[in-house]
């Protein structure tokens, strides 16, 4: 079957006629690679994955990575510890309360984020499936941060080529009041610095990498770096450079995190809404691992 694949947004097209659930060929996962070039955020309708479909999707992409669930134990409702439960659900299958542990995380994914940029090696594509959605709200939205560069004044691109900038995975959790982690859990996710301005391998393309895992930038004062890093991210994010994504059950959007960032969009948290998430690390050749050292 022919793919039919219609660009809705200047980063982002939907693709249909393809059905995740057959494995890929290594020329169609080429092929897809190319598109996640162009656009950033491709969207497949109508897809019907259980957990083991999903992962397997995944896969081809590269190895799984595990996220926040390296920091967090606990119960877990999927087959897979790669499987990263989006949803406002408990492990007994009930909606969770407000003041439940998992519904901070919830809150956290509606600030604007790249997956897992505070780990080495960090996430490259994730790939969310929705399974339950709400009567409204709840929608996703994606910024394409190359974008953001190239439509950074001269003066900027210049401010901020060479600069780097350092992504600690608790940041936003401790603007959101959430503090009470354990030295121990504390230590497992070390932050990490990424040069703020990264040139794509296989694209070319540069990209302006911020987002609220960003918290310092070295060589700056903390006050004078994050308010840097704060209007960057609001120049990332204006409207012309966001694609908002209105969930159907069945919906697989794929996006790369080195390229755009994300969050959620308010919805009313007594309601049901699940989605679950495969995500792969990044895989650098060596010349591309020392270009971001
Ligand atoms: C994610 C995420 C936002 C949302 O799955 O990584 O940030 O809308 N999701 O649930
Ligand atoms: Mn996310």
């Amino acid at each position: 079957m022919t793919w039919t694949i219609t660009p809705q947004h200047p980063f982002s097209a939907r693709v249909e006629g393809i059905d995740l659930r057959t494995p890929l060929t290594p020329a169609e996962v080429q092929r897809i690679e190319t598109l996640m070039d162009t656009h950033a955020v491709l969207v497949f309708p109508g897809q019907q994955l259980d957990q083991h479909q999903q992962i397997n999707y995944a896969k081809h992409f590269g190895p799984l990575d595990l996220g926040l669930r390296k920091l967090k134990g606990g119960p877990h409702r999927f087959d897979y510890a790669e499987l990263a439960d989006i949803s406002n659900v408990k492990a007994d299958g009930q909606v969770a309360e407000r003041e439940h542990g998992k519904i901070v995380g919830n809150v956290a994914n509606q600030l604007w984020h790249s997956d897992s940029s505070f780990q080495r090696p960090r996430a490259k594509y994730s790939m969310l499936h929705a399974v339950v959605t709400p009567a409204f709200g709840g929608d996703t939205e994606f910024a394409d941060l190359r974008l953001a560069w190239d439509h950074l004044p001269d003066w900027q691109q210049r401010q901020v080529q060479g600069l780097r900038a350092v992504h600690y995975a608790l940041h936003s959790r401790f603007l959101l009041g959430d503090t009470a982690y354990t030295d121990e859990q504390k230590n497992t996710l070390q932050a990490v610095e990424w040069p703020l301005v990264q040139t794509d391998p296989r694209s070319g393309r540069k990209a302006l990498y911020v987002g609220v895992h960003t918290c310092e930038i070295p060589g700056m004062t903390l006050a004078e770096g994050r308010m840097l890093l704060m209007d960057l991210l609001e120049h990332a994010t204006q409207r012309e450079f966001v694609y908002r994504h209105r969930w159907a059950v069945g919906d697989l959007v794929m996006w790369d995190n080195t390229a755009t960032v994300h969050r959620g969009r308010w919805y009313d948290l007594s309601e049901r809404r699940e989605l679950r998430r495969a995500t792969t690390e990044e895989v650098l050749t060596s010349p591309e691992a020392a270009a971001l050292a």
